[in-house]
């Protein structure tokens, strides 16, 4: 992070955005690809999922029957409410790193009532239009929304410095990093939250399961996983004019029981070569490209984890299945 910006703008209602635009750096997707094509195995970034196709496909899986994570963390919310509020106690600055649209922070907004809501993701228009919605339908909300890269440092824009800070990470995006990278983002989460006041974390992790359902999952059986897998060779494609055929590919994604992760793949159907500018890259038949893990914890392993970057555990909800769980860690004050 190089340089910053603020803004202030008003909403219909008159209640101020504020925007903050740290500059974040765009992952060079170029450079990432020939890296990843040049690894063993090969690798693709679940970042570079979320293009407009992707993330309307992201979208789709959500509602899909096999998909339980959305539903059963938003079911989980709903009926724990009064108890999810009482831990997180009014006045506080709510922080959302990858709040996107902000879709599940609005189950929880009236009920919470925070002194500020600060959304935070990489990307600049979709952000400003995420803020500008929520500034309008709650009229009482101050809205801080900062254009961060929220996996790498970076210090949090100058208001309610005073403020207790909670932070909202739902959705079990904690299982897209490895465990060791979900300590150092969770240290970096506890070194953000960490003030005057004691802070909290509210976070949605998805549990370890039978693997049929896991399976399941991620095999919808609409197809629309599959789809989001592939479209990251037409995004490379596309992007980089580069010579991936997705019908070259086919999804599998399993659960390595062994490793506690959903891993994604894109194999190989059979020998051919893809050509990126001058680089050359040969698949052999079955060949993978790695495109994503999903970890999953048990309630202690994650609590465990996150003792390691500071956090003390509180409560955790869960769901009368025990599909998924909601927990609420708090850190200590400085
Ligand atoms: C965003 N993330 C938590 C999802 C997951 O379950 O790991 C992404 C996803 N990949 C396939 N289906 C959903």
């Amino acid at each position: 992070m190089t340089s910053s910006s603020s803004s202030c703008t008003q909403n219909k209602n008159d209640n101020p955005i504020y925007f903050y635009d740290y500059h974040p750096a765009q992952a060079d997707l170029l450079d990432e690809v020939i890296k990843g094509m040049k690894a063993s195995p090969r690798v693709l970034a679940p970042k570079f999922f979320y293009d407009e196709t992707g993330s309307k496909l992201f979208d789709a899986i959500c509602k899909t029957k096999e998909y339980y994570p959305t539903r059963t963390e938003i079911d989980i919310i709903k009926n724990n409410l009064d108890d999810i509020t009482k831990h997180i106690g009014d006045d506080c600055l709510l922080i959302e790193p990858g709040s996107g649209s902000s879709e599940k922070v609005r189950l929880m907004l009236d009920s919470i009532n925070p002194k500020a809501y600060m959304p935070m993701d990489i990307s600049k228009d979709y952000l400003r239009m995420a803020a500008e919605d929520i500034a309008s339908e709650y009229p009482w909300l101050e809205v801080h929304a900062a254009c961060v890269d929220y996996t790498q440092p970076f210090a949090l824009p100058p208001c309610h410095t005073h403020a207790r800070k909670v932070a909202f990470f739902p959705g079990s995006s904690i299982g897209n990093f490895d465990p060791e990278h979900a300590v150092d983002f969770l240290n970096h989460l506890a070194q953000m939250l960490r003030g005057e006041k004691e802070g909290g974390l509210l976070i949605g992790v998805d549990l370890k399961k039978d693997k049929q359902r896991l399976d399941a999952a991620y095999n919808d059986s609409d197809g629309y996983t599959a789809a989001f897998n592939q479209n990251l060779l037409n995004r490379i494609s596309t992007e980089l004019d580069a010579g991936f055929d997705p019908d070259n590919f086919s999804h599998r994604a399993f659960y390595n029981e062994e490793l506690g992760r959903i891993e994604m793949h894109l194999i190989s159907n059979e020998a051919h070569t893809v050509s990126i500018g001058e680089h050359h890259f040969k698949f052999e038949k079955d060949q993978s490209i790695h495109t994503e893990s999903s970890y999953k914890y048990t309630i202690e392993e994650f609590q465990a984890l996150a003792k390691k970057a500071g956090f003390v555990p509180v409560k955790v909800w869960t769901d009368p299945n025990k599909l998924f769980s909601v927990h609420y860690f708090k850190i200590q004050s400085a």
